[in-house]
């Protein structure tokens, strides 16, 4: 147990000197009295609440919430505002920003005074950002996840995020409902504040964080709306302050053990390709070794047993009230390492006893999967040679194994119009493939891989085709989409070489992904391919370019992942 003259926060608030005399004057223009920090740990509360993030809008109160716990608990909360980043305003993507909110975070708690650190989010990239940042900084952390949003609803009919968005607007392209019914489910897709409540990033990623250790116990699929997210919120300001005394750090929750555990919750959950981005990024913060073959391992082994929507049947407000993560945990028990400790305090062997699952049919038990296997399979071969990524469970399944003429696009923008065109040269046995959508190209990897079917093929009942690209995929997408495609065109991958005519061949099931070109004409295009000239000349679009990784290495930063420590500040 730690004492007061231990704390990090002592040396600015706690010594006798000038300087700590400036620090707590301060303290005290803002009407704060000796009694409310003197010798208390100090705890930020991380906060990526904004005025346009939709999923946060309850954010601001949930971190009054937390502080509620925080003084009970005799700590002295400090609430700093981060990036917020709204999944659908930001532009060009979220992920162009998902390093900068890691970094902020960072630099948010090593230059100020504090002990321990709330995070509050769950908008998609917030979840990888915050827990990237504490980790680097290490300082002891709480996940509180913004929780999801309740069902949609339009004409009685459950709506859920994403999904039905891309469903009903094919519906409407194909001229099967009105421009009435439109925009009637505009306004019923989003009820409530919370994030998107199918299987997107967004729930998976909260849910990885509960599985590596970093909420409190079932936090991450309770609905943003229930009153259980605010006491949620309150014990998790309670909480951290005793993580501080016990100087539990994020080293101290996150092994291989650990990952191990999140990997196998991820595939159960059915969850979104993109956490394979951010858990990589995540793992290799602590020193951790994880590619893309871990993935594809579990999910040989691992069933999908939550039916949730894109791959299920039901939404995130059911998966809650089945039983929620506990319950999910409750029947992989065999494929998880119990004995690991979590931010409560507790093994999960502990967080696990007695739990149980309401809802069969929403959490399945494992001899009655939703799929025995296949909720990510890494395809490899000439067209992908560090790898490309693909949910099988989400396409059809004659598509897995298919043979058929590139139709390729340079750019997004091509592309869009292209597949509008009625005139099209197309049919449901090409591979569309979107070049230049990575993490250089995009730039940022934008969630474009789950290119549109063409409207022609649209009007003659096609639903899903061959589709491959280096760009992302939202979780709440869905069709036989390869993503990730690593190295990206943008960098003289051989995604850039291929040409609308080439014979492409994916076969699930052998984990391959070639295009049918001999090596000397691979070469010969290689040499003949020029790389387009950088996109940004200064600011953070020229700090990313000259240092994201590719989407195999998890999209990190080179200057950001493990290495030497940064020195703590110096108070002068
Ligand atoms: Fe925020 Fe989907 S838009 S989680």
């Amino acid at each position: 147990m730690r004492r007061p003259e231990d704390l990090r926060s002592h040396r600015w608030l706690g010594v006798h000197d000038l300087r700590a005399f400036g620090h707590r004057s301060r303290l005290q223009q803002m009407g704060y009295d000796r009694a409310d920090f003197a010798g208390k740990p100090v705890i930020a509360i991380v906060n990526t609440w904004s005025d346009i993030n939709q999923c946060h809008a309850h954010l601001r109160i949930r971190a009054e919430e937390v502080k509620r716990g925080v003084w009970q608990a005799g700590g002295f909360p400090l609430e700093l505002p981060a990036m917020s980043l709204s999944e659908p305003f930001v532009k060009p993507t979220t992920m162009l920003y998902r390093n900068f909110l890691a970094m902020e975070v960072e630099e948010l708690l090593r230059s100020h005074p504090v002990d321990g650190a709330i995070l509050l989010g769950g908008c998609d990239k917030t979840t990888p950002g915050l827990l990237m940042g504490a980790i680097s900084m290490g300082l002891p952390c709480l996940f509180v996840p913004a929780g999801p949003m309740l069902r949609g609803n339009w004409r009685g009919e459950v709506l859920g995020s994403g999904s039905d968005s891309w469903k009903y607007w094919d519906e409407l392209r194909a001229g099967n409902i009105t421009e009435a019914d439109w925009e009637e489910i505009e306004g019923g897709i989003a009820r409530s504040y919370g994030t998107c409540m199918t299987m997107g990033t967004a729930a998976s990623m909260m849910a990885v964080a509960e599985a590596l250790g970093f909420t409190l116990p079932n936090a991450s699929s309770i609905p943003a709306a229930d009153a259980n997210h605010p006491r949620m919120a309150t014990g998790a300001g309670r909480r951290i302050v005793e993580m501080v005394w016990q100087d539990l750090t994020p080293e101290k929750i996150l092994s291989p053990e650990a990952v191990h555990n999140a990997l196998v919750v991820h595939n159960a959950m059915g969850g979104s390709t993109n956490v394979i981005i951010h858990l990589i990024a995540i793992a290799r913060r602590a020193g951790i070794p994880l590619d893309l073959h871990a993935f594809d391992a579990i999910s040989r082994q691992v069933p999908v047993i939550a039916n949730v929507r894109p791959s299920g049947k039901y939404l995130m407000e059911d998966f809650w009230y089945a039983g929620g993560l506990r319950g999910l945990m409750s029947r992989l028990r065999e494929h998880l390492h119990l004995d690991l400790e979590t931010v409560a305090g507790r093994s999960w062997h502990d967080i696990l006893q007695g739990a149980e699952v309401y809802h069969p049919d929403v959490i399945r038990p494992v001899d009655d999967p939703v799929f025995a296997e296949g909720a990510t399979a890494v395809l490899t071969g000439n067209l992908a040679p560090a790898g490309a990524v693909m949910k099988p469970a989400a396409a059809q399944p004659d598509l897995l194994k298919h043979r058929g003429p590139a139709l390729v696009f340079p750019d997004y923008d091509s592309m869009a119009r292209a597949v509008e065109d009625e005139g099209l040269e197309v049919t449901r046995e090409h591979v569309l493939i979107l070049q230049n959508a990575g993490p250089q190209g995009g730039p940022g990897m934008p969630e474009w891989g789950m290119l549109p079917i063409p409207r022609k093929l649209l009007r003659q009942g096609v639903r899903d085709m061959l589709r491959i690209s280096d760009a992302r995929m939202s979780g709440t997408s869905y069709g036989a989409c390869i993503l990730h495609v690593a190295p990206e065109a943008w960098v003289g991958g051989p995604l850039a070489l291929v040409r609308t005519g080439d014979e492409i061949e994916v076969d699930v099931s052998a984990r391959s992904l070639n295009v049918r070109l001999d090596e000397r004409e691979m070469q010969r295009r290689r040499e003949a391919w020029t790389p387009p000239l950088p996109r940004y000349q200064r600011g953070w679009g020229a700090l990313f370019q000259q240092h994201i990784g590719q989407a195999d290495q998890g999209c990190d930063f080179d200057i950001l992942q493990a290495g030497a420590a940064t020195p703590e500040p110096e108070i002068h």
